[in-house]
């Protein structure tokens, strides 16, 4: 009797030891990226307002990318389960919405596929928590969850090409998930330095926000600029800027 339950109870710890096996992420924790269409679209060559989805103004979804504690992270793992939008076709209308790249606010406007692109380069790193359809739907989930410009509008923080001190706008973001963000800036034409991508922490599943072990140090000033959000035909130049950050 006695030795029935140590063998069964043996049996049921080894398939939990087995199946959380087959299922531990094999990187540390998550950047979850949004960025600031204003700070691509105050562009010289003009701005449009991208052909689909949500015309006003709001921070946009970049991407969830897996990265290790050495600062380093895994890219393009799985070259057989490449993005397929089949996959998420009842996604797409929200994503157009929340998730525009940033090509398309650019005048002539041009398309990247910023989704299979990310797919391809993050998420097949991170199969072992992720398919297609729920990578994609916790971008969709956490960008619900979070809505930065009306916390940082709160604070009285409003893209109105006005200057903010960096550490309000971190601490307004530290107020409501309780984790400070990192912030990357780009610059104006004029060489200012403006509000451009916010970096979110999540832990290895993507389930709570998490303090950052690190973030990238992106070349902000203690004050930058939160550039108004992108109108057609506004003036300024960042096809420069775009290009270099495209690569991420
Ligand atoms: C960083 O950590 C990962 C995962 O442990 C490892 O594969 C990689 O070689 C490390 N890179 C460096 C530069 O230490
Ligand atoms: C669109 O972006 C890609 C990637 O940066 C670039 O190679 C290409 O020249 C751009 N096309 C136009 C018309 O600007």
């Amino acid at each position: 009797m006695r030795g029935g339950i140590v063998i069964v109870s043996f049996l049921i710890l080894r398939s939990l030891v087995v199946s959380s096996s087959q299922t531990v992420p094999d990187f540390n924790f998550f950047y979850w990226v949004n960025y600031w269409p204003g700070a691509i679209c105050e562009s010289q060559k003009g701005c449009c307002s991208p052909p689909k989805g949500n015309k006003s103004p709001d921070f946009m979804i970049h991407g969830l990318w897996p990265q290790f504690n050495n600062g380093t992270w895994p890219a393009f793992c799985d070259q057989t389960n490449l993005f397929d939008i089949s996959k998420i076709s009842d996604l797409v209308s929200k994503m157009e919405r929340k998730w525009t790249e940033w090509g398309v606010w650019v005048c002539p406007s041009n398309e990247t596929n910023l989704w299979e692109h990310e797919w391809n380069k993050h998420g097949t790193c991170v199969q072992s928590v992720f398919d297609q359809h729920s990578y994609f739907n916790t971008n969709l989930k956490f960008r619900q969850r979070i809505n930065f410009l009306s916390i940082l509008k709160h604070k009285g923080i409003q893209p109105n090409d006005g200057f903010y001190s960096l550490n309000e706008i971190k601490n307004a973001i530290k107020c409501v998930i309780g984790f400070a963000p990192g912030i990357e800036c780009n610059e104006d034409v004029k060489g200012n330095k403006q509000l451009f991508q916010i970096y979110i922490c999540l832990d290895n599943y993507a389930k709570e926000f998490v303090e950052c072990p690190y973030v990238p140090d992106k070349s902000c000033a203690s004050k930058i600029k939160f550039p108004k959000s992108p109108e057609k035909g506004s003036l300024g130049e960042h096809l420069s800027v775009m290009s270099s950050v495209l690569t991420t």
